[in-house]
């Protein structure tokens, strides 16, 4: 039967390093409540780079990888929650680009999720047949949207900027995707957003607004654990029984970098030695958002713990809220 495997992949992340030290100088924080917290011990900021640059750069690397040039992508899906431009979103401006005008492009804004609702789109678009070859782009800006005096420390201090870009083909061998399990519950959307600019208004920025600081990233912290910890085990679980393996059949467990914590947590309840079947870098990198996922991917193989045939699986879980799960045969 037809799959989508994951041919190649790329990475970038801009060179500005933000150390916890860097922080404290910032707001009312500490090195050592930020590791024990989340196990975070520096992230990268932007310093001038907008999203599609970030992007231009992990896709250039993905594609040399995959021994393809732009021209051969037959579509693109694009995953970020901060766009060079509230509109248009950046799918269409990768085709500027990377110089493939008219190639579709779609954008989607599924925050930590964001890769695991493209490998569920990039899997039903070659599965069916629609597309050979897929570019899925996660490029994450989310450093300019934060508060970094001290009543945005909870938020601020957690998360990163970073891209990475996966080529994404059609094969007919016993390889790739074996399942992807999406779930979204809105009941949960103003426990991790970003306010404005917003419909609710008119018109929907103005000094007022950002002054009440809707212009930031806010979060209600231990609801997004609370939630975190219960829904990433269920839907790892979902995502093994849909592909029919068996979780001693793992190899990798890659969840989405959010919090060290949460990875902790997640590997106790599914019984998983964490170190070792469990994979984090978030000290590097902080959270990344939609990157995360393709990011620690990318590091992993870089450090020899992902093989042809192996079985990894990747899940996610962030604001929506929205989690899910991919069983991957390497
Ligand atoms: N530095 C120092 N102190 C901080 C701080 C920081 N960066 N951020 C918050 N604090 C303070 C709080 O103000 C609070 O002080 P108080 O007791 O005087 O009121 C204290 O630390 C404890 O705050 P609390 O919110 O109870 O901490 P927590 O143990 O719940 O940890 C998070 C906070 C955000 C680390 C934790 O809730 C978490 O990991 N949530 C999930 C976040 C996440 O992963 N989001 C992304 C999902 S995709």
């Amino acid at each position: 039967m037809r799959k989508a495997y994951i041919d190649a992949i790329g990475m970038y992340v801009p060179p500005k390093v933000v150390t916890n030290k860097d922080l404290e100088g910032m707001m009312d924080t500490s090195d050592q409540w930020i590791q024990e917290r989340s196990g975070i011990q520096e992230r990268h900021h932007v310093d001038g780079e907008g999203t599609t640059d970030l992007a231009l750069k992990a896709t250039e690397e993905a594609l040399e990888k995959a021994g393809m040039t732009a021209e051969d992508v037959d579509h693109i899906i694009f995953s970020t929650m901060a766009n060079d431009y509230f509109f248009p979103g950046g799918g269409p401006i990768m085709t500027k680009r990377l110089g493939i005008p008219g190639t579709p492009a779609v954008d989607i804004r599924m925050a930590c999720s964001g890769f695991l609702y493209g490998l569920s789109i990039a899997k039903a678009f070659i599965e069916s047949g629609a597309y050979e070859n897929i570019l899925l782009i996660t490029s994450e800006v989310q450093s300019v949207a934060m508060d970094f005096s001290t009543a945005g420390r909870d938020t601020a201090v957690l998360f990163g900027d970073g891209a990475a870009a996966v080529v994404l083909k059609a094969t007919n061998e016993d390889r790739g995707l074996l399942s992807v399990i999406t779930h979204s519950d809105g009941r949960y959307a103003e426990d991790l957003m970003l306010r404005t600019p917003s419909t609710l208004d008119n018109p929907f920025l103005t000094h007022e607004l950002l002054d009440k600081g809707y212009g930031r990233v806010v979060m209600n912290g231990r609801n997004v654990f609370k939630h975190a910890i219960i829904k990433f085990p269920q839907v790892i679980r979902e995502a093994l029984e849909a592909a029919g393996v068996e979780k001693d059949k793992v190899k990798l467990v890659i969840p989405h970098q959010a919090n060290l914590r949460i990875t902790e947590a997640v590997a106790k309840r599914l019984d998983l030695e964490m170190y070792k079947v469990v994979y984090s870098n978030i000290h590097k990198y902080g959270n990344t958002t939609s990157a995360s996922i393709p990011l620690a991917i990318y590091e992993a193989m870089t450090e020899g713990k992902i093989q042809r045939g192996d079985y990894i699986v990747v899940a996610s879980f962030g604001a929506g809220f929205t989690w899910g799960a991919s069983v991957i045969k390497w």
